[in-house]
């Protein structure tokens, strides 16, 4: 062994350096709690100057002060548990699932083959099992965890095109034919990616437009449907946004699985960031149909208190799961045409994948399922308490009066302003905000208008961060 490599793994080293770096993270967590009211969300550095920095402190390596790199990246990087980051919504790492991924990091057993996996893939098991039943699915419902909600919907609608498509398109391709999904106007854009990944270009996705609350309008459904089947494409499902990223609102899911029902089509449910409120009695009914669904994601990074990414892809019918990649790897597994669960690969599109499963776990055998209601119950609370807030301000306007998620979209006004002018103002007002780095927001477009958009992801968010972000947005239009 080489010194540099004895140096490396020496376990005193490592319980050493390890006891000090929990200590520097825990004081992190402290200082997030309660922080001073100069302590910044970002120390925001353009991209250039950052690049810069790192490539000249990696032209001076080898660095023996490994914690002090770590400070630093406690300054540089965006603090996701300070009480006014209100922006994308990824959640907020709760310190046990930290733990967990720090444990997975050390063992990092793959999780594409039983023998590799273990209770790594025991363990996605039984969470695909019990996020099935609480969907209300029975025991022949199966799922895993995947990279992401993006990675999620394609490994789903790849599975409803081979299910549905009356070919074998894994096998053959396209043959020619026009094959489309449809989905309502405000999906997010990770859907309409898959379907491009999937080879069936802009015609295979078709936008159906929303109601005032921006869910899916269902009695427009079988028009699109009917209009799609005149013109040659056929159409294989509907995907029902739980809910949409951009405002926040549920796409009716009942309606939409009638539709399914009668046209003998899928039903993709996208809850990456929604379907949290499956662990929630208040929120619950937002989803009601889901049982319905033939398969669902949800992100377990976004309001589920976990480390990116993890994302859960469910399936009414354990079968179909089995059907989305065919690819034949005998060097992997026994038996190539087994229906085994445990050789995960078989169905993920990973095949090496993190070790994702330890981090939920730990959280939900710690604190069971209240945990995950608790933060949902909390944050979609104060999201509306907010919006409440924006309407009694004459210079600020919701798009929503009640929204149905922890999502709001707002806007700074004066009376008399043309649509110019708002557009400047907020785009402005974004751009202040995130460079000064007291809060951070983020910003989307509704109708084509710009609104400035805060996704509430930390259950320590209170009214009272809210009240002074209304201030610093007015603050800053004073001055721009
Ligand atoms: C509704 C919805 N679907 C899919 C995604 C993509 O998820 P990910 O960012 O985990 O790839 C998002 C992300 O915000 C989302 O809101």
């Amino acid at each position: 062994m080489t010194d540099l490599l004895a140096h490396a793994y020496d376990p005193d080293r490592f319980r050493r350096q390890g006891h000090q770096l929990i200590d520097l993270l825990a004081g992190y967590f402290e200082k997030m709690l309660h922080p001073d009211a100069d302590e910044k969300v970002l120390n925001y550095a353009s991209p250039e100057a950052l690049f810069q920095r790192w490539k000249e402190d990696l032209e001076n390596a080898p660095h023996p002060q490994e914690n002090t790199f770590f400070a630093t990246m406690l300054h540089d990087i965006i603090h996701m548990h300070h009480p006014k980051y209100m922006g994308h919504q990824t959640s907020n790492v709760a310190p046990l699932a930290a733990l967990a991924e720090l444990t997975g990091a050390v063992l990092d057993p793959g999780m594409g083959v039983y023998e590799q996996g273990t209770s790594g893939v025991a363990i996605e098991r039984v969470l695909s099992k019990k996020i099935g039943g609480l969907i209300g699915w029975d025991d022949r419902c199966d799922g895993f965890l995947t990279s992401g909600g993006t990675l999620g919907n394609l490994t789903a609608l790849l599975c409803a095109r081979q299910v549905m498509a009356g070919d074998d398109v894994w096998e053959n391709g396209l043959q020619g034919k026009q094959y489309a999904f449809m989905v309502s106007e405000q999906a997010h854009y990770s859907v309409a990616r898959a379907v491009k990944v999937m080879g069936m270009g802009e015609r295979g996705i078709i936008r159906v437009p929303v109601d005032q609350y921006y869910r899916m309008r269902t009695d427009l459904l079988d028009l699109h449907f009917e209009k799609a089947k005149k013109e040659g494409v056929e159409v294989l499902g509907v995907v029902a946004s739980s809910c949409a990223t951009a405002t926040g609102s549920y796409d009716p899911i009942d309606a939409i699985a009638d539709f399914c029902e009668a046209k003998k089509i899928w039903l993709h449910v996208d809850g990456a960031h929604g379907a949290c409120v499956l662990f929630s009695k208040k929120y619950r009914h937002l989803l009601s149909g889901i049982d319905r669904a033939d398969s669902v994601i949800m992100d377990f990074h976004k309001m589920l208190l976990s480390p990116k990414l993890i994302t859960s892809v469910l399936f009414k019918n354990a079968e179909h799961s089995y059907q989305t990649f065919a690819q034949k790897a005998s060097y992997l597994w026994d038996k190539d045409e087994g229906r085994e669960w445990f050789n995960l690969g078989k169905r993920t599109f990973e095949l090496t994948k993190s070790f994702m499963s330890i981090r939920v776990y730990a959280l939900w055998r710690r604190y069971g399922e209240a945990i995950f209601e608790q933060n949902v119950d909390r944050l979609y609370g104060l999201a509306k308490r907010f919006s409440k807030m924006i309407a009694a301000q004459p210079d600020f306007e919701a798009i929503l009066e009640n929204p149905e998620s922890n999502i709001v979209c707002f806007r700074y006004l004066q009376v008399g302003w043309p649509e110019e002018k708002m557009e400047k103002i907020n785009l402005l007002v974004r751009e202040r905000i995130v460079r000064e780095g007291r809060f951070f927001i983020v910003q989307t477009r509704v109708d084509g208008r710009l609104y400035l958009r805060v996704s509430l992801m930390n259950p320590f968010t209170t009214e009272k961060e809210l009240t002074g972000l209304l201030e610093e947005i007015r603050s800053v239009c004073a001055v721009v």
